[in-house]
């Protein structure tokens, strides 16, 4: 396919984390570099699609927790291209009063982004931000405009803090987003654990990933139990993905590799 003018600037023969997670859950916005390494994946790992699919229903259980405890305004930290079971159409359709800010650093995710919610403007926003540098995320103007810090606000990092190595201080960028949101504030995680086999395979896979789109740091359940500090793990605490409020008992499967939690501010 040819550049897209939108895509200016981005270079689309490198895969991207956003684009490959949207081909894995069946959607549009990606390129042959990511459907490549996509399909890379799902040769060693079959179940990737379930993975992915997995991950996003948790997204929604959990958004939909926060909504029942009375959080009405969001800021969803690498959100990806917010395509099928996204926060805004959750948050906006539980309440018309729900406020929605999107953070990615991939451009294209962002521009799509941008598209899909051009018609709830007024309380859905995009920010091109780098999570690691909270500062500018809450201090954009869209933030701002979107935002009122005096009331309880959801802070989502779904399939993302795996990005964030230790050496860019995971649990002190997490400190500024607690300390700037008040009592009745939510913080969801989810997170890469180790894969129960790290076959050849899978490791190869891994590696390759890591070094085409993005590299990761798997953490163990103690050390993403960490990333919760300062704030009140909700029941069932750090669980695997499919195991955080089921949505009904069949749904449960074979695990993934990923634990979440939820977690109120006190
Ligand atoms: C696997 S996707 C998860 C999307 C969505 N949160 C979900 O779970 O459905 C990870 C996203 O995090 C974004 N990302 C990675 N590192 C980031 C960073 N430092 N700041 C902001 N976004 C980041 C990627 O661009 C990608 O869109």
């Amino acid at each position: 396919m040819d550049q897209p003018t939108w895509a200016e600037g981005v270079d689309l023969s490198r895969p991207s984390p956003a684009r490959v997670y949207d081909y894995l859950l069946g959607g549009r916005h990606n390129f042959a570099s990511d459907r490549a390494l996509a399909e890379q994946m799902l040769a060693v790992e079959p179940d990737a699609r379930r993975w992915a699919a997995a991950n996003r229903s948790f997204l929604g259980r959990a958004v939909e927790h926060l909504l029942d405890a009375g959080v009405r305004q969001f800021i969803d930290l690498g959100a990806g291209i917010p395509t099928v079971g996204n926060v805004h159409d959750i948050a906006l359709g539980a309440t018309s009063d729900a406020r929605v800010v999107y953070v990615d650093v991939d451009k294209v995710a962002v521009t799509h982004s941008r598209h899909l919610v051009s018609d709830v403007s007024d309380r859905v926003g995009v920010v091109q931000a780098d999570l690691r540098r909270p500062e500018a995320v809450l201090g954009d103007p869209v933030t701002q405009r979107l935002i009122d810090f005096r009331r309880p606000v959801g802070i989502l990092m779904v399939a993302v803090l795996h990005f964030v190595p230790d050496s860019d201080d995971p649990r002190g960028v997490l400190a500024v987003y607690r300390d700037a949101v008040p009592p009745g504030s939510g913080l969801v995680i989810s997170h890469m654990t180790h894969p129960a086999e790290m076959t050849e395979d899978v490791e190869r896979t891994v590696k390759t990933y890591s070094s085409s789109a993005a590299p990761l740091t798997f953490r163990s359940k103690s050390e993403i139990e960490e990333l919760f500090t300062g704030w009140w793990l909700t029941d069932p605490g750090v669980v695997g993905v499919l195991q955080w409020h089921p949505s009904s008992p069949g749904s449960v499967g074979p695990d993934i590799p990923g634990l979440v939690g939820v977690a109120t501010k006190l």
